[in-house]
């Protein structure tokens, strides 16, 4: 699909990725509807996105909101002409299972599964109306690829991967597509310090969050439905899925190093 002139809903738009998202769409000449908490950190974005020849709105969305329902038929009412859907925020927390409250649970899952859930549903009757439409989830390696210290970040990210799987099926042949983009690690301040020393003890790669958003935008516009990013991650999904038992013994040896970071964070 290409995204000139596409109306663009994009959230986790003050984040790593979502800032970056924001300038290669802009690139691209997409109008964009930046979505998130923190309204002076996308006014901050905005400003400085100020060169770029296209349209940009902001809109407060707080996916984690009892009200997230009411927020979204408000921004319906203010936008009805969104194409595209990019569901780009997120939450992480490197913890074990026995050190997660059941808060942590919730916003984990309310923020990366239930909201991208919500705002599809809500979205779809418009999308269906739009010529060419799309809805876009960023999932994770750990959406494939379950790891220790990340069981309920894993436990959220497959939740997204298996939706957005259902969702391309339902949608089969209509004008809406629907695109799962997989990051690796990727350096943002989503990583907490003890996971970015654990990554380069482990020797696990972190990419830019510049390349992984344009590795998105380039895969909405080459029609790539699902794209994992990063070797050898994306053998290791494949691995995973068929003999899963291989990657169980890759991460037993990984487990020593990963269970003394999680020992810090208790
Ligand atoms: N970084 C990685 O290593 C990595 C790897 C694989 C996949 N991913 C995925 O990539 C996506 C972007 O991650 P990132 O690295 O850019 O993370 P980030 O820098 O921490 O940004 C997260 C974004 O999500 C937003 N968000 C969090 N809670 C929210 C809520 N309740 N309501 C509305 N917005 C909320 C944040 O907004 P606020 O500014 O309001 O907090 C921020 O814009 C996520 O889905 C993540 O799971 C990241």
């Amino acid at each position: 699909m290409k995204l000139h002139s596409k109306k663009v809903l994009l959230t986790g738009a003050s984040g790593g990725i979502g800032r970056a998202v924001a300038i290669s769409l802009a690139r691209q000449g997409a109008r964009l509807l930046l979505a998130g908490r923190d309204m002076a950190a996308l006014e901050k974005q905005k400003v400085a996105m100020a060169g770029a020849d296209v349209s940009i709105e902001l809109v407060e969305l707080d996916l984690a909101s009892i009200e997230l329902s009411e927020q979204v038929d408000q921004l319906i009412l203010k936008h009805p002409d969104v194409d595209v859907l990019i569901n780009c925020a997120g939450v992480n927390l490197f913890k074990a299972c026995d050190a997660m409250s059941s808060e942590q649970i919730s916003q984990m899952l309310d923020v990366n599964l239930k909201a991208v859930l919500v705002l599809t549903s809500a979205l779809l009757p418009l999308l269906k109306r739009r010529p060419q439409a799309a809805v876009v989830n960023v999932g994770s390696t750990f959406g494939s690829i379950a790891y220790p210290g990340f069981a309920a970040y894993s436990a959220s990210k497959f939740g997204v991967r298996g939706y957005t799987e259902a969702l391309r099926r339902e949608l089969a042949g209509s004008n809406v597509q629907v695109f799962y983009l997989a990051p690796r690690a990727t350096k943002t301040t989503m990583n907490e310090r003890a996971v970015l020393e654990m990554n380069q003890e482990l020797g696990n790669a972190m990419d830019d969050p510049a390349w992984v958003a344009d590795q998105l935008v380039k895969a909405i516009e080459r029609d790539r439905f699902k794209l994992f990013l990063g070797w050898p991650e994306k053998l290791f999904v494949v691995i995973n899925s068929v003999f899963s038992v291989l990657v169980d013994r890759a991460l037993i040896k990984q487990l020593p190093t990963i269970q003394t970071y999680l020992k810090r964070e208790i």
